[in-house]
């Protein structure tokens, strides 16, 4: 899918990973709308992009929040008309052991990981449908595959929900012309692991950490070459997690 002009939507758009993603689809030509739970975050992005000469539209969106998401779709119509592509990024770690986890925590990561991607989904796939075509790429973690090294279970869980999420809306999609894949990261180098013990590092065979940059790739490759390509999980984990 040529991506000028295109409308893209990026969930926790405003720092680290989306904040890449943002840049990465912007430089590509589209519109984004830096969706985030932290406006002043999302207001730097998108006055960045403009800079750049893009056009980009910060919206305060909680994910977990589905009158949130409504709106924050609904602001995205307004402004550009369409929808092509969603990027599913906004999430956040789970902490603790599960012996000790209080409910509320294994809740706060499975609405926001979890329950958030399906909320946004469920509100671009009208306007996808209407278009007869889409995309929307969910960002998904290593985690999810193999069972969480750092992270607590409500993260790996919730990511592990996030993969089979996306091989299931996939199905449900094509016949409309929506693509649904996911990227699936191993230790990026952002704020969300900077608490992590730097012997991480030695799990990682190519020996260090992901770049942001380097997750907002597949996912641009996913946007504009994915036309035959859906249910798909790309890796870009440095050989950590191999299947
Ligand atoms: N960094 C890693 O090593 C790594 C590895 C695998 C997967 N991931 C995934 O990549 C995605 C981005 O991670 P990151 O490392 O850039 O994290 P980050 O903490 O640096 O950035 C997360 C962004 O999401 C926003 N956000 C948090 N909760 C939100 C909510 N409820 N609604 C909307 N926005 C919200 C934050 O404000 C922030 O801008 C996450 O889904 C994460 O699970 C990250």
């Amino acid at each position: 899918m040529e991506l000028a002009d295109k409308v893209a939507v990026v969930t926790g758009g405003g720092r680290g990973i989306g904040k890449a993603i943002s840049l990465a689809l912007a430089k590509e030509g589209c519109h984004v709308v830096v969706g985030d739970v932290d406006m002043v975050l999302a207001k730097e992005i998108a006055q960045e992009i403009g800079e750049l000469g893009g056009q980009a539209l910060p919206v305060k969106c909680d994910v977990s929040n589905r009158g949130e998401v409504r709106e924050m779709v609904r602001i995205a119509l307004e402004k550009f008309n369409r929808l092509d592509i969603l990027v599913n990024n906004a999430g956040t770690m789970g902490v603790g052991k599960t012996e000790d986890m209080p409910e509320e925590e294994w809740d706060r990561v499975l609405d926001i990981n979890l329950k958030g991607v399906f909320l946004c989904s469920q509100a671009v796939i009208k306007s996808m449908k209407k278009n007869g075509r889409g995309r929307i790429i969910n960002i998904a973690s290593s985690a999810g595959k193999m069972g969480g090294v750092i992270a607590g279970i409500n993260y790996s869980v919730s990511k592990a929900g996030v993969i089979l999420f996306t091989i299931s809306l996939a199905k449900e999609l094509a016949s409309h012309g929506i693509n649904v894949n996911a990227v699936a990261p191993g230790f990026v180098d952002t704020a969300l692991v900077e608490s992590f013990p730097k012997s991480i590092v030695e799990k990682i065979p190519l020996g260090r950490l992901g770049r942001p940059e380097e997750i907002a790739k597949a996912v641009v490759f996913l946007a504009k070459d994915g036309d035959y390509i859906t249910g798909e999980i790309i890796d870009v984990n440095g050989g950590m997690f191999m299947d």
